[in-house]
């Protein structure tokens, strides 16, 4: 789910039907602080540091930095600048009012943990210039007036410089004067910019009790020709440059109908930005959680103020910049040095964290609707996958099995049996999923909304009482989970015995948790709401809160993390928990996985669904999907089979649609389309190992799971404008089909020069790497290359859920690359448990040499009792057959039968029964 239904739209008298109305949503012009700061460009920065106030202790670098005015040459204010090295090649900047009025909000969730430190030492001072040194061969050149700060990569190139474009700003904190407009004591008019204490935006009215409070920093990319990163939008993956546009926009929103190729704000927030060229990667992380606009410019040759720009740069060819400005916090941003994509994409999770491995099921395929109506209907469904020999893992509940929208009950006509539904589901290996949303209805007799009114858990208004908004059950208010005690209640709420009818298999769905409000300012909650903050002895009044427009794009991870915790402690820790998330900030892959929310059954929707994901991959997410089929709107026979054939490699794979469509399973379709999305479907299934596989390596090295090309061919130019073709992990290329009617398509086969060879998967026809080709494709299938050197697990005795596939044996897909050699691994355990961090998995290898093939435990001191056994190798690009094989397993011989395929270059080793419990070796002899 969902936006606004058509019909509430026209209650509230919201106009529009099918497209989005922009005129719900700012524009930088309409949004104060970004109108303010955007525009300004100052020729000199008035920031100074001071040489005298140096200091460096540990892994931190420290000192003032003031504004002067630069005519009279008197200190305006005073900063304190804090630069630490950390390990993993990142550097952080923080900047803060030296004695702000009150504290200015940091944002609390998005860093997994404190970041460990690197040494730092500082190697010179002339020249009004300072040079530090970490300790991987780093250094960082602050020049003090005015203040600018570059950070230099390993082989002596500056990679990215602060302050380059004298664009820092942090607007210090002021006390309302009673005297606008009067002259003060110089004689001076005292002049305040128009919205400096309350801004105005269709009828909303917001207070700013606090003045203006924005920051801004621009960020320069010497060399680079591409940015990417600060998802979510609906654009391309390389960012555009925004100079004659909106900047893209940062700040979670229910956008109904989300428009397409646009730098509008959607439901996610992610503020990490990531450049690249053939030479390098470099990123940043800006750490704020409040509204955020991000310009995006190109200094590059050839573009109209390179002139200005040579002369800056000392000539630089090539140079992108980004701008962020948001509207409160501090300056706090991370320099990630990379060198490679991967580098910076790991530096990334370093700080954020990795995605926990989750459980098995929520890889596979989920069937969701709003709604399915009651118990029978979701009986009918469930049988109609079996009738169909459909696999399918899970059933889902939108917001309707409730009663009347009240969380953590049931509406009972509909659902009167919970426990025995999901028993009969339970019974075949499937699950279920329940949304659960953040909105509290307003109603006298409902548990949370009383205990909620009596605690004073919710979010205040800003006179200081609960918060009244609008959504789907009405009036509605919305706990405030950055008060412990609001998550601790929450917590609780998720114990089996206190949401009857659920137990460990069944899942939840957070929702609506930007947070939607249907009748707020932008569909959202108005900035000077009030959140907790830990009391502190002196703080009242204006310190003794956060306003919502401090912590916006962070709410809905409050949210989510509190899910999490409470879907933890019903199990007692034992079970890990899936949750699915609309609302995404830095730090979601830690809690739950994510789809791109209100799409339509239209092919630009499921072309973006591809950069979209991409793109939260590279920010730490990668357990990302769209709902197959598009969520308004009907889709034709073609657009269906398509959205499952991409969806199916995809990370999150889940079917879903709105409640005024009509009705699409699967098997409503014809025969031929049926049989089609079956066939995805269980290509799914296949590799759900693989999958899971490429889940437990992201939580071991932080790296994206779904991966653009440049990820893996950094110096492939032409891969890194590439976004409707993906790798999972490093050995699977996927170009779904994502134009309708078409029978061929163009296809990049990278990495020429080493002559790599590309499979298909089903044929095994190899292909050498020759960059753009034509392919011819038909509807019964999308292509999918498996890169030569590597070797992929599956399972191909697909059942009607995963949990009856865990002993099936393997196939192993063995594509050789050109020296006749591949590598692979595989992960195996238990599925649902922890047990995984008292070493009960296997964690294998595949070692691929024409004399033998070997399988080994990578961490010897694991296992898992699996038994799970290999059924069949299948060996592409063979050259030169063996005569014969036999396994090696346990001091056990076996001799073993082969035969060879297609044009002889397929060599299958037909059932070497080897289990998976333990190491094995397969000797060929010619
Ligand atoms: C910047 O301009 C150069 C030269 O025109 C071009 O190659 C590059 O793709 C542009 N980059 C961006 C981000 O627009
Ligand atoms: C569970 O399955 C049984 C057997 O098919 C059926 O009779 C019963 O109605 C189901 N219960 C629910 C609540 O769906
Ligand atoms: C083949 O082996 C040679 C020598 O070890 C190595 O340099 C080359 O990169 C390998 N080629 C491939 C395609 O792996």
């Amino acid at each position: 789910m969902k936006a606004l239904s058509l019909l509430l739209i026209a209650a509230l008298g919201v106009s529009g039907a099918f497209a989005v109305d922009r005129n719900n949503f700012k524009t930088c012009e309409q949004s104060g602080f970004c109108k303010r700061l955007r525009a300004f460009k100052p020729e000199k920065s008035q920031y100074t540091l001071n040489v005298d106030s140096v200091f460096v202790h540990g892994n931190v670098f420290s000192a003032e930095v003031v504004t002067v005015d630069l005519e009279k040459k008197n200190i305006l204010w005073r900063y304190a600048l804090r630069l630490s090295a950390l390990a993993d090649g990142t550097f952080r900047v923080e900047m803060d009012e030296a004695d702000p009025l009150y504290p200015r909000y940091r944002t609390q969730i998005a860093l997994e943990d404190e970041p460990k430190g690197d040494g730092l030492k500082l190697i010179s001072q002339e020249n009004g210039k300072l040079t530090l040194a970490n300790t991987q061969g780093h250094k960082v050149i602050i020049t003090t007036e005015p203040l600018k700060i570059e950070f230099v990569d390993h082989t002596g190139e500056v990679a990215v410089v602060l302050n380059e474009n004298s664009q820092l700003v942090v607007e210090p904190l002021r006390v309302k004067t009673e005297k606008i407009g009067e002259d003060d004591e110089q004689g001076n008019a005292v002049e305040e910019p128009e919205g400096t204490w309350g801004e105005n935006f269709k009828g909303h009215h917001d207070s700013k009790s606090r003045g203006n409070e924005g920051v801004s920093l621009d960020v320069a990319f010497p060399g680079a020709n591409h940015v990417y990163g600060i998802p979510e939008h609906t654009d391309n993956f390389y960012l555009k440059t925004t100079t004659s546009g909106e900047p893209y926009r940062l700040y979670n929103l229910d956008v109904f109908e989300y428009e397409l190729d646009s730098p509008m704000a959607i439901y996610g927030a992610v503020p990490v930005l990531y450049s690249h060229s053939a030479k390098r990667s470099s990123g940043v992380f800006w750490h704020n959680s409040a509204e955020t606009w991000v310009d995006i410019v190109n200094y590059s040759e050839g573009n109209v103020v390179s002139s200005l720009v040579n002369f800056v740069t000392g000539g630089q060819k090539q140079r992108v910049d980004a701008r962020f400005i948001s509207e409160s916090g501090i300056v706090d941003i991370f320099v990630l040095l990379g060198e490679k994509p991967a580098d910076v994409f790991r530096q990334y999770t370093t700080l954020t964290g990795v995605a926990p491995i989750p459980p098995k099921f929520s890889l596979a395929y989920h069937q969701s609707r709003w709604n399915y109506n009651d118990e029978a209907d979701v009986r009918a469904v469930d049988d109609g996958f079996d009738q169909h020999d459909i696999p399918a893992d899970t059933l889902w509940l939108d917001i309707e099995y409730t009663d009347k929208k009240k969380y953590f009950t049931w509406d009972v006509e509909r659902f009167r049996h919970p426990t025995e539904m999901v028993a009969n589901l339970t019974a075949k290996g499937r699950k279920l999923v329940v949304i659960i949303d953040p909105h509290i209805k307003r109603e006298a007799g409902y548990f949370v909304h009383e205990d909620c009114t009596e605690k004073g858990y919710y979010v205040k208004n800003k006179d200081g009482n609960d918060y009244e908004g609008w959504c789907w059950p009405g009036s509605s208010s919305y706990p405030d989970f950055f008060n412990p005690e609001v998550t601790k209640y929450y917590v609780e709420r998720y114990r089996y015995e206190n949401f009857p009818g659920t137990s460990k298999d069944v899942h939840i769905w957070n929702d609506m948790n930007e947070p939607s409000v249907f009748n707020g300012p932008e569909i959202t909650m108005p900035k000077d709401c009030r959140h907790w903050k830990p009391p502190q002895d002196g703080q009242d009044g204006l310190a003794a809160y956060w306003e919502h427009r401090h912590v916006h794009n962070e709410y809905g991870q409050w949210y989510i993390r509190a899910t999490q915790q409470g879907m933890l402690a019903r199990s007692d820790g034992k079970y890990r928990p899936f949750i699915l998330t609309r609302s995404t900030f830095a730090g979601t892959q830690r809690y739950a996985a994510v789809w791109t929310g209100d799409n339509a059954a239209e092919w630009g929707f499921l072309q973006a669904s591809v950069p979209m994901c991409i793109s939260l991959a590279t920010a730490g997410i990668s357990f990302c999907g769209s709902d197959v089929g598009g969520f308004f709107k009907n889709p034709d026979a073609e657009l269906m089979t398509r959205w499952y054939q991409a969806g199916a490699y995809q990370a999150f794979f889940r079917a879903h649609s709105h409640i005024e469509t009509k009705r699409r399973e699967p098997w409503l379709f014809d025969a031929t389309t049926l049989a089609r999305i079956r066939d995805a479907v269980r290509r799914r299934y296949a590799l759900l190992d693989f999958w899971y596989t490429l889940f437990y390596e992201h939580m071991i090295d932080g790296l994206p799971v779904t991966r653009p090309l440049f990820q893996e061919f950094p110096k492939e130019e032409a891969t890194f404008t590439i976004d409707n073709q993906y790798l999972l992990g490093d050995k699977l290329l996927i170009r779904p089909v994502l134009e309708q009617g078409v029978t061929s398509v163009k296809l990049y086969l990278p990495a020429k020069e080493t002559s790599t060879l590309w499979y298909d998967v089903d044929s095994y026809q190899v292909v050498t790497a020759n960059g753009w080709i034509n392919l011819d494709v038909t509807i019964t299938k999308i292509p999918v290359y498996q890169r030569g050197g590597t070797v992929v697990p599956r399972k191909e005795r697909v059942r009607r859920a995963s949990a009856l596939m865990a002993n099936d044996p393997y196939t192993l897909v063995v594509a050789l690359d050109a020296n006749n050699t591949a590598r692979g691994t595989v992960y195996i355990d238990d599925g649902e448990t922890y047990e995984y961090r008292s070493n009960k998995y296997i964690y294998g290898s595949f070692d691929y040499q024409p004399t033998a093939f070997t399988y080994k435990f990578i961490n010897e001191d694991a296992n898992y009792p699996t038994r799970s056994w290999v059924e069949r190798i299948v060996i592409a690009g063979i050259k030169n057959a063996p005569k014969s094989a036999k396994l090696v397993q346990g001091g056990k011989q076996t001799p073993l039968q082969m035969t060879l395929h297609r044009g002889n270059d397929v060599l299958v080793v037909r059932k070497p029964a080897a289990s998976m419990a333990s190491p094995w070796e397969i000797q060929f002899t010619y």
